[in-house]
């Protein structure tokens, strides 16, 4: 049985990545991670990379904040590629992919976004459901395309607004969503690789 060859993008603690390696160790997930990259020298999924054993790539991007220059983009791209995996995982990554990784893995960059989209893109999505004043939000594994947040929808997942929430505690109850939504997507995606 083929199993699903994944790298992870991330930006911050990476508690997504690490319930990705949590499901693949307990059998539910049939994959592999080649490869965790990071745009900050201190991001935790790279401490976890590490952990497990998994190669890591630290992305130098001195120039912006929001996206990668081409040239930078272009040699994370060659990374994945000389790393033979399958599906780019998305996992806290607060940058905007462009054509050098877009066009290296075309349909095959994943995202996950803690609201239920096309409701709230972008930043703090959390906090834009509580200022919007909604009673239910979630998060949304996407695929990824050259816009922020706007890719085909793959799976949703519901979390109530509570009246006394704070954007750490809403956040917290979404992110609970999350670790189990990635994993049960990835291995969907694994399934239907296989055939
Ligand atoms: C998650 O809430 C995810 O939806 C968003 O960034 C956060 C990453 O958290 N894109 P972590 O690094 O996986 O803990």
């Amino acid at each position: 049985m083929k199993r699903l060859q994944l790298a992870v993008i991330g930006s911050g603690k990476g508690s997504n990545f690490a319930s990705i390696l949590q499901s693949i160790g307990s059998g539910q997930l049939a994959a592999d991670v080649r490869l965790v990259a990071a745009d900050k020298p201190d991001a935790g999924i790279l401490d976890l990379a590490r952990g497990a054993g998994i190669e890591t790539h630290l992305i130098d991007e001195p120039r912006f904040r929001t996206k990668l220059s081409p040239g930078v983009e272009a040699i994370l791209a060659e990374r994945m590629s000389a790393a033979d995996v399958d599906l780019i995982v998305l996992a806290g990554y607060m940058r905007v992919v462009k054509s050098p990784l877009l066009d290296a893995f075309p349909g095959r960059i994943i995202n996950i976004h803690p609201s239920l989209l096309p409701s709230f893109r972008g930043l703090d999505a959390w906090q834009q459901a509580l200022d919007a004043g909604v009673k239910e939000t979630g998060c949304t594994v996407h695929w990824v395309d050259a816009g922020v947040d706007t890719g085909k929808i793959l799976a949703q997942s519901y979390v109530p607004v509570l009246p006394d929430d704070t954007a750490a505690s809403l956040h917290a109850r979404i992110q609970i969503a999350e670790h189990a939504l990635y994993p049960q997507v990835l291995q969907s995606l694994a399934e239907e690789w296989e055939s």
